[in-house]
């Protein structure tokens, strides 16, 4: 039974429940996003027409063209009034990878991304590197003059979130980071009903994800044709400590604290920017605390396999369970005082399901009062006031929101972006929103790795532990 399918059984098994209470339930279906919304201008939506203004066709470059920057240029090339003018890797096999997705020979590939930088056919970037490699890449996209989608997290130390915020204020840029859910039509309908208020008084959020084998726990194969000579190890290593060329550290970089975050930095990082954006949250988490350990994968690296964060927001508690031994649902828990409102799923969400409750009690409540007058008068006099008449409860519905068919938000994620730089519009995940996100995510880990709780010091722009 694949992943999905055990979520989707879960979620039927639990509907099916909730209907056997009592509680009927109803399914809609989603409408597509932006994308599916949007109305483009005519030469946009002609793509390489020739003519097309300059404002409607966006010219990109790619640099990375990994697990994920291969999907991201797929992706990218088939929307609307979007060209790719030259990708970047500097792994060989992977500039072979591009020129296969690209299929023409007239796109420029290359080693060196300051080359993109420095075309100036090119408008924006899109990247997709290691962690350790994402604040110099927006830094200097942003100093060319470059608008930068870069993946998640927007950084690896909490010091790189306060230099990309002056460049890209500095320079007048668009920085758009690559956590998808902002542009997911399911995280939006989340959003608006708890906005809504349909779950009432919010006082927790669980969230979680589980995986069990080697690729879920990052341990990928290493392309038997890595080596010096087909890879510029010196400069894939950046800023990170000179080491001897290891191509297992290249294939597995996130589970290395040289270059990734571990758990938080590569999956919690979806959960909390879920969080942000369905609740509107502008601020780091007040407090964190992280118990975990590495208790399985022995394989050489130095981050845990299994993380559970409790966050402090102010106002609600929040826990984030992570592990990578065992394969379970994936997905939130908004727990108001109105009810539940569920998102099943993580990255790319399948629905979404909100089961209100009233909140008001069943009967009078009277534990343990002696029998007798006092008693029944009370008693009596609670019902009379709560009536209990056939037909006059409320019926609570559970409903549920299902993404449409095939629904896929990066594409959307990535269609806002361009639509940004095109129409110089705000983006739906700038450097301060990425910025609140990644510090809980650094968060998180200082304070596994220091043993104490993390607090964030909003003032000093620090953690402290
Ligand atoms: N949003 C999502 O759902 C999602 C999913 C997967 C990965 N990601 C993010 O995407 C990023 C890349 O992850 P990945 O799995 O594709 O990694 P990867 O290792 O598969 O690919 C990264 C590629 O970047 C190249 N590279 C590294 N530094 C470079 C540089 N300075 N110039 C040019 N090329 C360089 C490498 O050679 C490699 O081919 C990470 O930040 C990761 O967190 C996001």
């Amino acid at each position: 039974m694949g992943y999905r399918d055990l979520t989707r059984r879960r979620f039927l098994q639990r509907t099916a429940a909730v209907a056997g209470a009592g509680m009927a339930a109803r399914s809609f279906l989603l409408e597509g996003g932006p994308l599916a919304a949007s109305v483009l201008p005519v030469a946009a939506q002609a793509g390489s027409a020739p003519g097309a203004a300059p404002s409607d066709t966006v010219r990109f470059g790619m640099v990375g063209i990994g697990m994920r920057g291969a999907g991201l240029l797929e992706t990218s090339i088939s929307l609307p009034g979007v060209q790719c003018a030259a990708a970047c890797d500097l792994y060989e096999g992977r500039r072979t990878l591009a020129r296969q997705i690209l299929a023409k020979d007239t796109v420029p590939i290359t080693a060196r991304y300051q080359e993109l930088l420095d075309n100036k056919e090119i408008d924006c970037i899109v990247a997709a590197v290691p962690d350790h490699w994402h604040k110099n890449i927006i830094v200097d996209a942003c100093a060319a003059g470059k608008d930068i989608y870069c993946e998640k997290p927007m950084t690896h130390t909490v010091g790189e979130g306060f230099e990309i915020i002056t460049a890209a204020g500095r320079f007048n840029r668009i920085v758009q980071v690559g956590s998808q859910e902002p542009s997911s039509v399911v995280y939006a309908k989340a959003k608006e009903l708890l906005a809504s208020g349909a779950i009432g008084k919010l006082t927790l959020v669980e969230a979680t994800m589980g995986r069990n084998d080697h690729c879920g726990a990052w341990w990928y194969s290493v392309p038997p044709d890595l080596s010096p000579q087909t890879l510029d190890w010196e400069t894939w290593l950046g800023t990170a400590p000179k080491r001897p060329f290891d191509g297992s550290r290249w294939a597995r970089w996130r589970c290395f604290q040289d270059y990734g975050e571990g758990i938080p930095g590569d999956l919690c990082i979806h959960h909390l920017t879920g969080i942000h954006y369905v609740l509107g949250i502008t601020a780091p988490p007040k407090r964190a605390f992280t118990q975990g350990g590495l208790y399985r994968w022995h394989d050489g690296r130095d981050v845990p396999d299994v993380m559970t964060t409790v966050y402090d927001y102010g106002d609600f508690s929040c826990t984030l369970r992570v592990t990578l031994n065992t394969e379970t649902e994936s997905g939130f828990r908004f727990m108001g005082d109105r009810g539940i409102l569920e998102i099943h799923g993580v990255e790319d969400p399948e629905s979404l399901s909100i089961s209100p409750q009233d909140g008001a009690d069943q009967d009078a409540c009277t534990p343990a009062w002696p029998m007798g007058d006092m008693r029944q008068q009370y008693v009596h006099a609670w019902r009379a006031a709560h009536s209990s008449r056939p037909g006059s409860q409320q019926v609570t519905e559970a409903i549920t929101y299902h993404a449409p068919p095939l629904y896929d938000d990066t594409r959307d994620h990535l269609f806002n972006f361009f639509q940004s730089v095109r129409m110089r519009r705000p983006s739906v995940e700038d450097e301060h929103f990425g910025n609140n996100a990644a510090i809980a995510i650094h968060m998180a880990n200082e304070s596994y790795y220091k043993d104490s709780a993390a607090v964030w010091d909003g003032s000093a722009k620090k953690v402290r532990v």
